[in-house]
């Protein structure tokens, strides 16, 4: 199978993004992959330190291997928002196939020499494993707290997007493969307010200063639920490669699993009143692979 830095290079070239769609739970991971599979789309399967400590490192592997296998797809594993350089490692050795370190938490100098040991970490795996790990840096800061945001109007603050001279030091001193950066969008939605739109502007300075520099930068954007479908596309013309969903799946999960179980109050079979919230993740995943136009790219 090729590598998932094979699908993001094709991916920078040809103009599509690939989704990473995270997941607790085994029924929502049948969801995704069922989207997957129906577009014949390549995707990267995520979980945060806590998804992964809930499905168990090892286990998220065996389910995306047995996957692989029986689909003959592209799906990949990335381990998302992780903080600290052991529990990143932990999850390489457990055979992910990507790691994200977010230090942007960090002062700038502590993100670069964490993110650097990863990468070394990384470069030094056995011969076949080296060349097919990503990893995934961070530079700006992401809000996870919506209700905060909602009482500060969603006004991201000017402070909070991504620089792009700092990015590219960054880049430079690191040399990550895929760069995470702040630009507008943030973790969650509020489906009651406006949906978060992209700073295409700062998008497009990031990318103008990297080709001054003759630097290649593969960019990727958290928050992608409830961001407007146009800025989503425009990201992916200035060099978006992988845009990550959560929430809308956490919401389409677990709403309807509520509603499932509401209507079929006496059934006591998983199997059959989980049926619904499955088929809901499915919708909502293959929208979003035709929104990144990575259908047909396995
Ligand atoms: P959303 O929850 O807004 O989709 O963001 C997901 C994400 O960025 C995970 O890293």
């Amino acid at each position: 199978m090729r590598s998932l830095k094979y699908y993001l290079n094709k991916a920078y070239k040809e103009k599509w993004a690939i989704g990473q769609f995270n997941f607790s739970d085994f029924s929502q991971v049948k969801g995704i992959v069922a989207a997957a599979k129906n577009l014949n789309s390549p995707i990267i399967l995520g979980t945060s330190e806590g998804e992964s400590k809930f499905v168990g490192l090892s286990e998220a592997v065996a389910i995306r291997n047995v996957l692989r296998k029986e689909t003959g797809l592209p799906i990949f594993l990335n381990l998302d928002h992780g903080k600290s350089f052991e529990y990143l490692k932990t999850a390489v050795l457990a055979g992910y196939d990507m790691v994200h370190f977010d230090g942007s938490k960090l002062p700038i100098e502590e993100n670069i020499e964490i993110s650097k040991k990863v990468v070394n970490f990384a470069k030094n795996l056995p011969a076949g494993r080296q060349e097919r790990i990503v990893v995934e840096g961070e530079v700006g800061r992401f809000s996870n707290d919506a209700s905060r945001l909602y009482q500060e109007k969603f006004e991201i603050k000017e402070e909070d997007l991504t620089d792009p001279n700092e990015a590219l030091r960054y880049l430079g001193k690191t040399s990550v493969d895929v760069l995470a950066v702040s630009v507008g969008t943030f973790h969650g939605i509020d489906i009651s307010v406006v949906s978060p739109h992209i700073r295409l502007d700062r998008l497009k300075e990031i990318r103008q200063l990297a080709e001054k520099n003759k630097i290649s930068i593969l960019l990727v954007l958290h928050g992608g639920s409830g961001t407007p479908e146009e800025d989503i596309k425009e990201s992916i013309k200035l060099g978006v490669v992988k845009i990550n969903i959560n929430t809308e799946i956490r919401l389409a999960f677990t709403s309807n699993l509520r509603k499932s179980l509401d209507i079929n109050a006496n059934e006591i079979t998983p199997y059959k009143y989980l049926q619904v919230p499955i088929n809901s993740v499915q919708m909502a995943v293959e929208a979003k692979i035709k929104l990144f136009g990575s259908d047909n790219k396995a």
